[in-house]
């Protein structure tokens, strides 16, 4: 059986994170999907010394990787949505699957991307685009499937969440976490993302529109940071026995979906009050298995890597099993219910 090629764009915290986990976790891997899969091609725009790159191509050129017939499946991690949209597309136009953790991307331009993917008939998959190693995707797309969703709420930014809890815990400066998250490589690109809720508010319009059926909308999240927050806000509401959190919630209403990302004030003795440092968690509230919760790192190499190589297995079993057939589980249905307002 010939091996499965894969193309990495982007060797920055989650690419790396992937070629690495590909590698160390081999035979297993390639005993889960049947298939030896291998890392061919990788376009990155300077040297990354740290990895072994021995046996694959690397090209400056970020476009020689989605237009290298050889490759399979593009994994496109470089971040932003102007060279990245045009990146997924052309991959897509060139019939290759799309593995993606560009949550920015895909809230701005994912109803475009899908639209492309499955007149294309191939996949695009983004497990890693939220909560980080969490798989919330495939929690809302297969494991709750048969539910009537009516809310979720997570902490659904690591930064945002590691900051939050050092200064609770160890009265720490805001701007000095923040550094420590950039340095860890928790943080976006641009921090702006993490502490004023707009990377929230991209992870919540793919959470809604896989919770409810509804198109991606991003510019309907109400959107608020934890930048104006104090160590005094902190500390009173820890007095008053509550924990701050940085929350993004869907929910239904009588008027239709509201979505709103902002810091909340939990009591200290529920499950996601306790949520600390990085890690993510989703609470979703859905009629038939009740409230679930899920829980784990959501930013890092270990964490994003895991998502990114969790959704090639994906890609790859559907394909050893030929069901590709319209996009079969990975399709967004925005028609089923697209009437909902937001
Ligand atoms: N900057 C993001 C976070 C990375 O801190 O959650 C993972 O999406």
């Amino acid at each position: 059986v010939k091996p499965v090629k894969i193309g990495i764009v982007g060797l920055g915290t989650v690419g790396g994170g992937a070629l690495n986990l590909l590698k160390a976790n081999a035979a297993e891997i390639s005993r889960r999907t049947g298939r030896d899969i291998i890392v061919s091609h990788v376009g990155a725009r300077r040297d990354y010394p740290q990895y072994d790159l021995t046996g694959v191509t690397v090209s400056r050129d970020i476009f020689a990787v989605v237009n290298d017939p050889e490759v399979d499946i593009v994994v496109e991690v470089i971040g932003g949505t102007t060279t990245a949209r045009e990146l997924v597309l052309q991959a897509i136009a060139n019939g290759k699957h799309v593995v993606t953790a560009n949550k920015a991307l895909l809230a701005q331009y994912g109803n475009e991307i899908f639209g492309a993917a499955e007149a294309k008939g191939v996949f695009v998959a983004f497990e890693a685009a939220v909560a980080g190693g969490v798989p919330i995707i495939k929690v809302l797309r297969e494991g709750l499937a048969a539910n009537r969703i009516d809310w979720l709420a997570g902490i659904i930014n690591g930064t945002g969440n590691f900051i939050l809890t050092e200064m609770r815990e160890k009265g720490r400066d805001f701007a000095d976490v923040l550094k420590e998250a950039q340095a860890l490589g928790y943080a976006e690109a641009d921090p702006t993302f993490d502490v004023e809720g707009i990377d929230a508010a991209h992870k919540l319009t793919i959470l809604a529109s896989l919770a409810f059926g509804i198109p991606l909308q991003f510019e309907k999240v109400y959107t608020e940071g934890i930048t104006k927050l104090t160590r005094e806000d902190v500390s009173y509401a820890e007095e008053l026995g509550f924990r701050i959190k940085h929350l993004g919630i869907a929910r239904r209403t009588a008027d239709g979906i509201e979505l709103r990302v902002h810091p909340t004030l939990i009591p200290e003795q529920r499950l996601i009050a306790n949520v600390n440092g990085v890690k993510n968690a989703v609470l979703v509230q859905s009629d038939a298995v009740g409230s679930t919760l899920y829980y784990g790192a959501g930013a890092g190499a270990g964490a994003t890597g895991s998502a990114v190589v969790a959704d090639i297995v994906d890609i790859v079993r559907s394909l050893n099993v030929e069901n590709i057939n319209g996009v079969p589980h990975l399709a967004f249905q925005p028609d089923a219910l697209a009437d909902i307002p937001v």
